[in-house]
Order: C-alpha cells, then sequence, then structure tokens
C-alpha cells in the first residue's frame, strides 16, 4: 500500500535525523607544535603549500588512509601528512582531504604551519619535516554537549575498553595500521561505549602507543562527565560515545562484555542510577514510536482525502463503471419514494432523463428514518 510505503520512508527519516550527523570540521591550529603562530610573506613557500595540498587531496585515492609528501626545496620545503578514518570509503576520504586543504587555506592564510581534524581526517603542514616524529602538541578535546546521565562505571569502563584499543591499534594492528574500534557493554547491561583509536602511520609503534596512552589519561579529567568526546592531537587521536555506533565495523572490531561490577566493589548501591537509565531509554523509545504513530495516522487521514476528493471526481464525470454498482446498493422500495418524494409532487421533480423522472428528495434522511423506523438512511430493497 502507498501509506505503508511513505510510513516506512517516515521511520527511516527518523532514524537518519537520530545519527549524528558526521563530516564538520572540528579544530584549527594555525600554530607550530610548542603553540606559536608563525606567518610568513614568502610567495614561494605558500605557492609550494598550496601545491603541497592539492598533492595530498590527489593522493588520498590509495586506499591506506595516510599519505605524506614533500614539495620544494631548501628554506620553502613545505611537509605535509593527512590522516583518513579507517573504516570510512576513499572517497569520503578524498572529500574529507579537499575540504580540510581548502578550510586551512583560508582560516590559515599565511602561517608557515597548520592543522585541521575533522571526523573523516586529520591533515598537517609544516616548514620543517614532520615525518616520523612524535607529536602531541597541540591537544584539544572537543566533547558532546550532555552529560552521560549513568557515572558509577563511567571513568572504568571508558578506561578499560580504550586501553584494550590502544594496544590493539599500536601492537596488533597490521591492516588498518596503527587503528581499531570496539564496543564494549556498561555495567547496566542496556547501555553500550563504542570506542575508536588511531595514529599516523609514520610513526613507530612504542610512539603511537605513547600518544594514545596520554589521550586515554586524560579523559578523566577533560571530557568526564559527558557522554562521548575525543582527544586530539598531530600524531594520533581518539573518539569514545556512549550508545551511538559512530564507526562501521571491521573485522578487527573488538567486542567487549561488561567490566565484572561485583569485582569493582560499587561505592554506592545501583540501582537508583540504573532505575533512571532504565526509565529514560524507554521514555525515549515511547516518544519516538509514539511520533511516528502520528505522523502515520495523519499521512492516513490525508491519504483518505484524497482518496475521497478522486472518487468525488469519478462521480462528477459521471462516466464511472462504479457508479452504477453504487446505485445498485441504493435501491429504495416505492413507500418510502412515494413519502420522499412528497407523492411525486411536481415542485420536487427536477427534469427528466434517459433513466426517467428525476426528483429531488428534500431531507431524505428524515423521511427515511420515519419510514424505517430509526435505520438512518440505509433502506433495503425487500
Ligand atoms: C600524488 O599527487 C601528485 C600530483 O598531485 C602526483 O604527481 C603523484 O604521482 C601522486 N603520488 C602518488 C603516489 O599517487
Ligand atoms: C614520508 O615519510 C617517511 C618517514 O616516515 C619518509 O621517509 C618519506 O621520505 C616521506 N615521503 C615523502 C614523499 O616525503
Ligand atoms: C620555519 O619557519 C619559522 C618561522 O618563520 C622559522 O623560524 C624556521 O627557521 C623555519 N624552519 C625552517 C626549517 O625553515
Ligand atoms: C592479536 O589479535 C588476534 C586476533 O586478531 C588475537 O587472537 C590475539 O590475541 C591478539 N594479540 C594481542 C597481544 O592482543
Ligand atoms: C571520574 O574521574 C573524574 C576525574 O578524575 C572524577 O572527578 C570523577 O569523580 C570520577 N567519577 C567516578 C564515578 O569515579
Ligand atoms: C565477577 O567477579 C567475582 C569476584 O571477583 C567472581 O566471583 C564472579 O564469578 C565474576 N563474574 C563473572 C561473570 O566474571
Ligand atoms: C540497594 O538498595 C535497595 C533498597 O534501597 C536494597 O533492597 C538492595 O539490597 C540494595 N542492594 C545492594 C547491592 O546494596
Amino acid at each position: 500500500m502507498a501509506y505503508t510505503g511513505l510510513g516506512l520512508l517516515l521511520i527511516m527519516l527518523l532514524s537518519c535525523m537520530l545519527i549524528k550527523i558526521t563530516g564538520d570540521p572540528l579544530r584549527f591550529a594555525c600554530t607550530d607544535t610548542s603553540g606559536t603562530s608563525y606567518t610568513t610573506t614568502s610567495n614561494r613557500y605558500l605557492t609550494n603549500v598550496d601545491l603541497l595540498l592539492s598533492s595530498l587531496s590527489s593522493n588520498a585515492t590509495t586506499d591506506t588512509g595516510f599519505y605524506n609528501t614533500t614539495i620544494g626545496d631548501g628554506s620553502d620545503t613545505a611537509y605535509g601528512l593527512f590522516l583518513c578514518r579507517s573504516d570510512i570509503t576513499t572517497n569520503d576520504c578524498q572529500n574529507c582531504v579537499a575540504t580540510a586543504g581548502k578550510e586551512l587555506k583560508t582560516r590559515c592564510p599565511s602561517d608557515v604551519t597548520a592543522i585541521a581534524w575533522y571526523d573523516y581526517c586529520m591533515i598537517r603542514y609544516s616548514n620543517q619535516s614532520i615525518f616520523s616524529n612524535l607529536e602531541q602538541d597541540p591537544i584539544f578535546y572537543p566533547y558532546a554537549p550532555k552529560d552521560f546521565f549513568n557515572l558509577e562505571y563511567y571513568n572504568q569502563t571508558v578506561s578499560d575498553l580504550m586501553y584494550k584499543l590502544v594496544r590493539q591499534a599500536a601492537f596488533n594492528s597490521s591492516s588498518p595500521k596503527y587503528y581499531a574500534s570496539g564496543v564494549e557493554n556498561y555495567f547496566t547491561g542496556y547501555d553500550k561505549v563504542y570506542g575508536l583509536v588511531q595514529c599516523t602511520h609514520d610513526l613507530t609503534k612504542d610512539d603511537c602507543n605513547v600518544c594514545l596512552t596520554g589521550c586515554v589519561y586524560d579523559i578523566p579529567n577533560n571530557i568526564y562527565p559527558k557522554e562521548g568526546g575525543r582527544v586530539l592531537k598531530p600524531s594520533c587521536n581518539l573518539r569514545f560515545e556512549f550508545n551511538s555506533v559512530f564507526f562501521k565495523r571491521t573485522a578487527s572490531t573488538l567486542d567487549l562484555p561488561a567490566i565484572n561490577s561485583t569485582s569493582l566493589s560499587p561505592s554506592t548501591n545501583s540501582t537508583g542510577t540504573e532505575g533512571k537509565g532504565r526509565s529514560k531509554s524507554t521514555l525515549i523509545i515511547l516518544v519516538v514510536t509514539i511520533i511516528i504513530i502520528v505522523i502515520m495516522v495523519i499521512i492516513f487521514i490525508f491519504y483518505q482525502r484524497i482518496e475521497k476528493s478522486k472518487q468525488k471526481h469519478k462521480h462528477e464525470d459521471g462516466d464511472d463503471q462504479s457508479d452504477i454498482t453504487n446505485a445498485n446498493s441504493l435501491l429504495f422500495n416505492f413507500d418510502t419514494i412515494k413519502v420522499a418524494t412528497d407523492n411525486f409532487s411536481d415542485a420536487n421533480k427536477i427534469g427528466e432523463g434517459g433513466f426517467g423522472v428525476v426528483y429531488k428528495v428534500p431531507s431524505l434522511c428524515i423521511t427515511v428514518r420515519y419510514v424505517t423506523f430509526g435505520m438512518q438512511c440505509k433502506v433495503s430493497n425487500t
């Protein structure tokens, strides 16, 4: 049916709205690793930066998700690299690198060093070699606007998941390199924490581990108690979200059970917060369901109106076969018609058609009700 299709479409639209929209710029820095911003008047260097940025975006077609390159020579050499998230398509990676490059040129037009973090990619350039160097500054902690509602095991669970991902990414990932994603069940049983970590591919395993371990260490003091957040560094970055699958699952995605809460000896009785968590999830499901039902009812009513007005049109056209079937079901017996037309009074005569004389029937319902003892307007011909 048409409205079943519409309903499905609506549900799909609604669920799309619930998923977080990705692809916006996260942070920019027109500074070097000490936080200093140097501008240059060297047009040769700025030209090299332009060439570098277009080279990066044209080389973003390689599916490794990482690329480093050098343009120019002497004091005007520009060094640059990009890192894409390993779970996205090559096309998304290329779009992200191209967009980020354009944005960097407008935000840091004459700066010697610059770096941009996006959801899908990170790009960076400098007048000094930045390859194979562990860079942990500048550092940013963008986080979700809302607090998570059940904080009892927040620090433990997030750290547990992220440290496992760090170990996996640094020491146990080959392809994709220095990348790991995973999910851990929260102690409530119905909440989940999703996490992702990655390093630039020019680092050593130990440097990747050092970089990411520092990121995880910073979470309690910089992101707690938000329901999601990121740690962004030039050499590595991480992200985690409660109850939001923000990455595509790959073969290397870790799936971890909840931390054993009995062994953690909770400081407070958990039933209160657990109840709150459950009632909040239930409330969200309830509200979404009600909205969907209301919208479907509106569509149904709207659809029926359209159908009715279509039938009216057909009626007026008069050339439809269904008119005759309708007429058959409306057969009245002679007495009824006699009463209704005031004994075939000429005053009620409208004219003569192909079927015979046509009479106007004033207040048919009332007249018929008298005749058929309360069967409003529905009269049988027996
Ligand atoms: C990178 O892009 C440049 C042009 O922008 C091209 O000359 C070069 O061959 C590319 N490198 C690779 C590895 O594709
Ligand atoms: C990319 O980085 C590596 C070090 O990690 C370096 O040896 C190589 O020369 C760089 N490539 C370019 C094109 O600069
Ligand atoms: C990079 O630029 C800064 C600021 O202009 C300058 O002090 C530094 O010497 C430059 N480094 C190189 C390797 O050219
Ligand atoms: C590395 O990953 C494999 C599966 O991909 C797993 O069996 C193994 O235990 C992991 N090793 C470490 C040290 O995490
Ligand atoms: C988590 O860590 C932060 C920062 O150290 C602390 O303020 C907070 O109380 C911790 N939360 C819990 C539930 O232990
Ligand atoms: C949780 O930990 C306790 C004590 O450490 C242990 O007795 C229990 O079997 C554990 N439960 C699970 C599911 O691992
Ligand atoms: C939690 O508190 C409730 C009543 O508030 C009590 O019945 C229950 O035994 C407590 N549970 C624990 C594990 O302390």
